[in-house]
């Protein structure tokens, strides 16, 4: 291996291909049945089980549940059942898993007692063979692809689409998702300003990266893959939580990466963006362009998507500077240390 972009293949070839993957799941017909069930049963809450990307993924389900579905949702704490033996009354919750693998023990212990204690389950998935989807009611395929990288990139996206497109059907379905995958390929293309950004944090020690709403599991992604590709410290906050203490943290030696999308989340973020700026810090944001001028730098998002599909767009530049990160670092983001493509957890 010589280059860069040789030690980053794998990575680079799995963010180039979501704007295809984002077509197969538009023209998948596996939402109607499922969607059916859900809306037919009359959930009163929703539950969502996951790990890392994965969970990321279920964070922003569990917005678009709350508001649009306007059912309370929360995120499981699996060892209450994998290690607590806890056996909660389920019924009438439905309950997600939502695993790129399906392959982690806590999770299938947590949807196979969540079955038998009366809720009715739901498995995302991309290996529909994997005994997380055997172990539930509904079963989705996220339709990635084998996924090769050990940074899950495409399966986070398809997680979010699969997710949003079930969600949506069960409202009564909308055509909001069509334009994203030209706008993907639009963003994509945008790499060598991603490129540049990745030079200014070469020498980073600690990073924050900040949002509101539903880009706030953007945020968190993007932390948790500048972290494992990169090394570096990279933590993520809710913008309100910020400005309730850890803001102090925040000085020039500390950028912040923001996500600001075009909605009622990123509106409140614009105060925030200013308090930042106050204090000196470096702000790179990604987002709408009124966001974009009011920090040091940023990435403009094409298109005006609602704010409830941006995620799937958003999180592309955060994948990008990973891997270009981690490159200029001198690391290689298809194999970072430590960590193995199924994580299995008890
Ligand atoms: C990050 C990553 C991990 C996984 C996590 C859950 O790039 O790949 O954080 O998302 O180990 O794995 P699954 O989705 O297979 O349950």
């Amino acid at each position: 291996m010589t280059s860069g972009q040789e030690v980053a293949a794998l990575m680079k070839q799995e963010i180039g291909e979501q704007p295809e993957v984002w077509r197969r799941l538009l023209a998948s017909d596996q939402f109607d049945g499922p969607a059916q069930q859900i809306a037919q049963r009359r959930p009163r809450m929703v539950v969502l089980a996951a790990r890392g990307t994965s969970d990321h993924a279920a964070l922003y389900a569990k917005y678009l549940i709350e508001v649009v579905l306007q059912l309370p949702a929360g995120l499981a704490s699996p060892s209450t059942i994998s290690a607590y033996g806890a056996k909660p009354d389920f019924r009438d919750v439905l309950v997600f898993g939502v695993s790129q693998s399906g392959g982690s023990p806590d999770l299938i212990r947590y949807l196979q007692v969540a079955r038998a204690q009366g809720a009715l389950t739901v498995a995302v998935t991309n290996n529909a063979d994997s005994e997380l989807a055997q172990a539930v009611e509904l079963h989705l395929d996220v339709l990635a692809g084998p996924e090769r990288a050990v940074a899950a990139t495409k399966t986070y996206t398809a997680e979010l689409l699969a997710l949003y497109l079930l969600l949506d059907k069960v409202r009564g379905g909308s055509a909001t998702a069509k334009p994203l995958p030209d706008l993907g390929e639009e963003l994509l293309a945008q790499e060598p300003h991603i490129a540049d950004q990745a030079q200014r944090y070469r020498f980073a020690q600690r990073l924050v990266t900040t949002a509101r709403g539903y880009s706030y599991p953007t945020a968190r992604e993007a932390a948790l893959k500048l972290m494992e590709t990169s090394y570096l410290s990279a933590q993520a906050f809710s913008a309100a939580d910020l400005m309730h203490g850890p803001l102090a943290v925040i000085d020039t030696q500390v950028p912040v990466l923001a996500v600001v999308a075009d909605g009622p989340g990123g509106h409140t973020m614009h105060p925030v963006l200013e308090r930042l700026c106050e204090v000196g810090a470096d702000v790179f944001t990604v987002g709408t362009a009124d966001a974009v001028r009011k920090s040091t730098g940023g990435l403009v998002l094409p298109g005006s998507v609602p704010e409830e599909v941006s995620p799937i767009l958003e999180i592309l530049p955060f994948q990008q500077l990973a891997l270009h990160l981690a490159v200029a670092r001198g690391g290689n983001p298809d194999a970072p240390r430590g960590l193995r493509k199924v994580t299995e957890t008890l």
